[in-house]
C-alpha cells in the first residue's frame, strides 16, 4: 500500500482540523461509520469508531478466539476487512514478522493503521502487508495462508459478495486451513424479512440492508459451491452478538 500526500498530511492533522475542513467542505466524511456498529457521529472520522469501537474488547476478542483455536506465531494470517487493525495489532504482536496479511477496501482506515495504530503498538519493526481493495481478490499477497478470518464483515455485505469472498478464499486457503467468520444470525429464518434487535448489543438487523442477519444454511449452501464446508460455531461472546462459523476446505 502508498501513501499519498494527502493521506500522509491527513494523518498528521489534529482530528479537530480535519473535521473542520469537512465541515467547510460541506460534504460527507471519507469513511462513513459502519457497522451493527455504529459509530459516535456520521460528520467526524475516528478510525476506531469507525470500525464499530469497543477497540480494546473487541480487538482482544478475535485474537484471543484464534490463539485458543490453534494459530501459532508461525502461522499466516489473513485479515479481511482488516479495517484500521483493531484485532490486527494483537495478530501482529504475536505473529513472526511477516505473517501477518491485511485487507481492506477503505484507503483511509489502512492509513490510520500504519501511521496511528502500528507506531502506538510499538509494532513498526515487524512486516505487515496491507493492501486496499474491495474485491477481495486474495493472491495478490502470494502466500497461503493457515488461518484467516472476517470479523464483523459479512454482517454488511449482501450474499453474492459473499460469495465472491469465499471462491478466492478457496484458492488461498491451506489445505488445512481455517477461515473464521462472525455474522449475525436469523435463527430458522424467522425474520428473513422482520428486523432483529439482538442481545447484547441492542443492534437492529435486516434481511436485506446492512447490517445483514442470514440462516447459518444460507452459508452452508454458498460453501458446497466452491468446494468449502461450513460449520456452526455459534456463541463466542462478541459484546454486539455476532455468532462465529469456521470455513474449510472439504
Ligand atoms: C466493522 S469493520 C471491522 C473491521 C475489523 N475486522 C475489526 O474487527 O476491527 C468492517 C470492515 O470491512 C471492510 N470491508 C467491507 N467490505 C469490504 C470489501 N468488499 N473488501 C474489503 N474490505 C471490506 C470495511 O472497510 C471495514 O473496515
Amino acid at each position: 500500500m502508498g501513501f499519498t500526500g494527502r493521506s500522509f498530511v491527513k494523518a498528521l492533522t489534529p482530528p479537530l482540523i480535519m473535521d473542520g475542513i469537512r465541515w467547510l467542505r460541506k460534504g460527507v466524511p471519507d469513511q462513513m461509520p459502519l457497522d451493527g456498529e455504529t459509530g459516535n457521529s456520521a460528520r467526524s472520522f475516528d478510525h476506531q469508531e469507525t470500525v464499530g469501537g469497543m477497540w480494546d474488547e473487541i480487538g482482544e476478542l478475535q485474537y484471543r478466539y484464534l490463539v485458543d483455536n490453534g494459530l501459532k506465531p508461525h502461522h499466516k494470517l489473513l485479515d479481511v476487512g482488516c479495517g484500521s487493525l483493531r484485532g490486527g495489532v494483537h495478530f501482529i504482536r504475536y505473529l513472526e514478522s511477516g505473517r501477518y496479511y491485511g485487507i481492506d477496501k477503505s484507503l483511509s482506515l489502512l492509513d490510520a493503521a500504519r501511521l496511528v495504530e502500528l507506531p502506538r503498538y510499538g509494532l513498526t519493526d515487524k512486516t505487515v502487508h496491507l493492501t486496499c481493495r474491495s474485491d477481495f481478490d486474495f493472491t495478490v499477497f502470494g502466500a497461503k495462508f493457515d488461518y484467516a478470518i472476517a470479523q464483523s464483515v459479512f454482517t454488511h455485505i449482501p450474499w453474492n459478495s459473499i460469495l465472491r469472498c469465499l471462491v478466492n478464499i478457496e484458492k488461498v486457503l491451506q489445505r488445512d486451513g481455517s477461515f473464521f467468520v462472525t455474522f449475525f444470525e436469523d435463527k430458522n429464518g424467522e425474520h428473513r424479512t422482520r428486523t432483529i434487535t439482538h442481545d447484547p448489543g441492542g443492534i437492529v438487523t435486516y434481511s436485506d440492508q446492512d447490517p445483514y442477519h442470514y440462516e447459518f444454511d444460507v452459508f452452508e449452501e454458498l460453501a458446497k459451491r466452491v468446494s468449502l464446508k461450513a460449520h456452526y460455531v455459534g456463541n463466542w461472546n462478541h459484546p454486539r452478538n455476532q455468532m462465529m462459523m469456521v470455513f474449510t476446505q472439504q
